[in-house]
């Protein structure tokens, strides 16, 4: 393939068909289309964006170039679940069980966090001897037995797309709707599953900032998805503040445990959960709307199947079971520090800004600022207060955790920045925004 009238028809505007997107994608891959070309490339699709058709057939050529899962064998509808990602985003730990708890199995493949955002898998490698490189057969025989599984993401998956996306990471062409889109269905659609629903996070903790953009990329990753024949439920949530009272490794699966046992039932957090098992439970086949696929999810919490169902895959995976039953027993997840309010506070939380606490959780070891940096499991924040809680001069928002030694004043002040007070209590946004299908 010659590059050059490729990437001009794309700097003029004009639409490229699929195969000029394969042999583009394949020539990278493979190395005979060299970074320089590619970046010319991806800045032209960048300004003029790609079509429908386009983001469709550049997802197929990434998807092809790697391996692409073949779960046919595993008897069921089974189903997937992403995150455009977020602050105290703990969804997948409850949310994966709890469906394959209600009869749908699911297989995962999970990222780790960069920048102020967590990952899914340094989350589970805190749990002692949790283990998340599967081989794909592995992978295949615990969806198989035991109904769910969430595994690391190997380099056979999209590596156009790994190779792609550091490329956008260094030439200022990241956040781009379709570019985003393609670089996620392409490994989404690679895990295997039969249907996807994927939460769009919408707000200043997350990619999405605003409503317009974050309903643009739930629509394009449905066009996506109907182009590769698989159904997708994307859900729009609220990512303006953290997601449940905890951030950090450890930490939020100490509180995904809480809610697998019961807790926090009325929360935001909980809300998003049982909104997209609900989807997940009609995609499944185990319910015909969502409401009955919610209420399959409540009553699968409540029974105590879907914590169950968490320990059966804790253990599939080289995990220690005895942290589900004595979550807070673990030696070294003392809090270290607290960070209490200022004389003036006194009234109620207004707000609080998610990439304020996602950036703290960092400076406390909880995240990464390269992607070869390893992570703190047991560093981040546990019972931060949330809008609408009630406070008193001098009462703790948060509570601060970390094994080494980072700096806590300058966590202290970012925290407080991260809060406003006021003499009412704020109207709740609500969690579940929108659904595209
Ligand atoms: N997540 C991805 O997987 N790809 C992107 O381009 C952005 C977020």
């Amino acid at each position: 393939v010659n590059p050059v009238p490729l990437i001009a028809a794309k700097r003029d505007g004009e639409s490229l068909s699929k195969a000029d997107l394969k042999a583009l994608v394949d020539g990278y891959t493979e190395g005979t289309v060299p970074d320089y070309q590619m970046s010319a490339f991806l800045m032209a699709a960048y300004l003029n964006g790609l079509s429908a058709a386009e983001a469709a057939a550049l997802t197929d050529a990434m998807l092809h170039s790697g391996t692409h899962i073949d779960l046919s064998s595993v008897p069921g509808t089974k189903v997937g679940k992403h995150s455009t990602g977020g602050v105290g985003d703990k969804v997948s730990p409850i949310l994966v069980p709890l469906v394959a708890s209600c009869g749908v199995p699911v297989a995962k493949l999970s990222g780790r966090g960069l920048g102020h955002t967590g990952g899914t898998i340094d989350k589970l490698e805190s749990i002692p001897g949790f283990g998340t490189d599967l081989s794909v057969e592995r992978y295949r025989r615990q969806v198989e037995e035991v109904g769910g599984v969430i595994a690391g993401q190997t380099g056979a998956v999209a590596p156009a797309d790994k190779k792609i996306y550091a490329l956008r990471d260094v030439t200022a062409t990241v956040d781009s709707i379709p570019l985003i889109a393609a670089s996620i269905m392409s490994k989404k659609l690679a895990e295997g599953n039969d249907a996807l629903v994927l939460d769009v996070k919408c707000g200043r903790g997350a990619f999405m900032k605003t409503d317009a953009d974050a309903r643009t990329l739930a629509e394009t990753l449905v066009a996506i998805g109907a182009e590769h024949d698989t159904p997708v439920v994307a859900v729009m949530t609220n990512m303006d503040v953290p997601l449940g009272r905890a951030v950090g490794n450890w930490p939020e699966i100490r509180e995904a445990i809480a809610c697998l046992r019961g807790e926090h039932a009325d929360s935001a957090l909980m809300e998003i959960v049982r909104g997209l098992a609900g989807e997940m439970i009609v995609l499944g086949g185990a319910a015909e709307t969502p409401a009955e696929g919610r209420e399959k999810a409540r009553a699968a919490i409540e029974s105590g199947a879907a914590l169950d169902q968490f320990r059966s895959l804790v253990e599939a995976q080289g995990g220690d079971p005895t942290v589900l039953d004595d979550p807070d027993g673990r030696a070294d997840s003392a809090p270290v520090a607290e960070v209490t309010a200022p004389p003036d506070a006194g009234g109620y939380v207004a707000d609080l800004d998610a990439l304020s606490i996602g950036q703290a959780a960092v400076k406390l070891g909880a995240g990464r600022q390269t992607k070869e940096a390893s992570v703190d499991p047991i560093a981040g924040l546990t019972q931060l207060k949330k809008p609408g809680d009630p406070v008193d001069d001098g009462d703790v928002l948060a509570r601060l955790h970390a094994g080494g030694t980072p700096d806590l004043e300058a966590v202290r002040a970012a925290v407080r920045s991260a809060y406003t007070f006021s003499d009412t209590p704020p109207a709740a946004a609500p969690a579940l925004q929108a659904r595209y299908d």
